[in-house]
């Protein structure tokens, strides 16, 4: 997949096919009088405010989508930009048409940055595990992009940093979980680390784990011959004045493989598991676009990695371990581990000075029942936090939906032996967040996403094709963008710094 950006107004000498935003264009100038006359009159079949109203039709033999981009229909709008791009370039790719002509001279930034998007979504595949590879067919995407030229350059360049981070984030999730073990993870983050400049990584294992009381990764990783780890990546703002004293820190559940433990999970879904680290490989792209990106602020990962596994050495139910911050922790139900290793993570971002925690974990099947694959459920402690949240996810075409952390649910997670236990009410996504609010260091700002519905589809939807979706990467960096700009709601004090 090749993007030129040119400063053409027009795209008719070189167009095989063409791409409208409606509006933008005069049909005269890039189409003949058949062609100009069909393209009339799908326009005005188009229905108001629906997705059908993508339309996709050959005109004059050329592939070409239709997308009332006129409109103000806010995300979705955006959401069909991405989804006909998408659909443009697979049928271009599968036509082999080497060359496609966007008309977007008129377009806004954002709208081009949901095309770019979707034309890198085509582009992604998952074959390295097929005996035969074929790469795919190359395709130039002529923009023709008149005096918006120069912008649309900044954000394809953008874009191309959050789409390899996307791709990172994907090729993670989908590798089996034998092959991509904690140990395997560490790898791969330390891979990442020395080809991202200003990127700084620390490493623990099990036994530094136990030593330094963090007890929780340890002791969901007990059971596992594939030992588990921690990792903080650091970023410092790559040396750029920063506008605030905002440390980010995100936080993912990176289980490689989840069997549930000794509260074996049944085995239809379990295949699926592959993806319970999807939560630690979208900090670790994230943090890789944001240091790439080299945007002026403060941000940190930090990688829960184990294998919740059965073994002779496996936690057992009934078990009751310390956690880092002191609290006594009884194992009621083994495939409840997420949450367990997640205290850690959160006790790791206090220890280093967050003051806004995000942590991302495929936590609750409950979260999945809630809201299904479109939207991921979050909660907040803080509601500036949260806004910004919904916010740079409405900008990504990342749906979130605020869930509340319900005190009158949080007496369930008491028990008789120990301070907690890790199941509560039935309310499962609910509880799995008042638990993990119990480790949340004072006086942070902190939002916990569940992405467990998101972050992978068992079939086919818009610009993913069966597996890990990238759900999240987009938000994280849009978060910290903003973040480092100080459009940041809390963000009361701002310090300005030379460099
Ligand atoms: N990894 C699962 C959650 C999950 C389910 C992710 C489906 C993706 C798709 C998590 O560790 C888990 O098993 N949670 C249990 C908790 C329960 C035992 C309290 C669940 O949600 O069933
Ligand atoms: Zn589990
Ligand atoms: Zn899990």
């Amino acid at each position: 997949m090749k993007l030129n950006i040119s400063q053409k107004a027009s795209g008719k000498a070189n167009a095989s096919a063409l791409f409208f935003v409606k509006q933008s264009i005069q049909f005269s100038d890039v189409l003949n009088e058949t062609a100009e006359k069909q393209a009339e009159s799908v326009l005005a079949g188009m229905k108001d405010g629906v997705f059908e109203d993508l339309e996709f039709v050959e005109l004059d033999n050329k592939p070409t989508i239709f997308v009332d981009a006129a409109k103000d229909r806010g995300i979705s709008s955006l959401d069909h930009l991405r989804t006909a791009a998408f659909r443009l370039a697979k049928k271009a790719m599968q036509k082999q048409i080497p060359m496609v002509s966007l008309m977007l001279a008129d377009a806004a930034d954002e709208q081009f940055k949901a095309i770019a998007h979707g034309l890198h979504y085509a582009d992604y595949k998952f074959d390295a595990y097929k005996s035969k590879q074929k790469d795919n067919f190359q395709v130039t995407f002529e923009i023709v992009a008149g005096d918006r030229a120069a912008s649309f350059k900044k954000v394809a360049e953008e874009v191309a940093i959050e789409q390899k981070a996307i791709t990172l984030t994907r090729n993670l999730v989908n590798t089996p979980g034998s092959d991509l073990t904690p140990a395997e993870f560490v790898e791969r983050a330390k891979t990442v680390a020395k080809y991202t400049n200003g990127l700084s990584i620390k490493i623990r294992d099990a036994k530094q784990l136990v030593k330094e009381g963090f007890n929780g990764i340890a002791t969901v990783g007990k059971g596992s011959a594939t030992p588990p780890f921690m990792v903080t990546l650091s970023y410092n703002g790559a040396g750029r004045t920063r506008t605030s004293k905002d440390h980010l820190v995100i936080v993912g559940k990176g289980l490689t493989f989840d069997t549930g433990g000794l509260c074996l999970k049944p085995p239809k879904s379990m295949p699926e598991m592959i993806s319970d680290m999807t939560g630690a490989a979208t900090a670790l792209a994230a943090i890789q676009a944001i240091a790439t990106l080299e945007l002026p602020i403060k941000v940190s990962a930090v990688l829960c990695l184990a294998e919740n596994r059965i073994g002779e050495h496996a936690m057992l139910p009934g078990d009751i371990f310390t956690a880092k911050n002191g609290k006594t922790v009884m194992v009621d139900n083994t495939d409840a581990e997420g949450r367990l290793a997640l205290s850690d993570g959160l006790a790791e971002a206090g220890l280093i000075g967050a003051t806004h925690i995000i942590d991302l974990a495929t936590l609750t099947g409950a979260m999945v029942r809630a809201l299904g694959y479109a939207v991921a459920g979050f909660f907040s402690n803080d509601d500036a936090l949260a806004l910004n949240v919904i916010n740079c996810g409405e900008a990504c075409c990342e749906k979130f939906w605020s869930m509340p952390l319900e005190e009158e649910y949080a007496d369930a997670l008491k028990d008789k032996f120990a301070d907690l236990k890790n199941t509560g009410s039935d309310a499962g996504a609910i509880s799995a967040a008042l638990f993990l609010q119990e480790f949340v260091p004072a006086d942070t700002a902190w939002s916990h996403w569940d992405i467990a519905g998101t972050a992978f589809v068992t079939k086919k939807w818009k610009y993913t094709e069966y597996g890990a979706t990238g759900f999240g990467v987009q938000t994280l960096v849009e978060l910290a963008r903003r973040m480092a700009a100080g459009e940041n709601a809390e963000n009361e004090t701002k310090e300005y710094a030379e460099v």
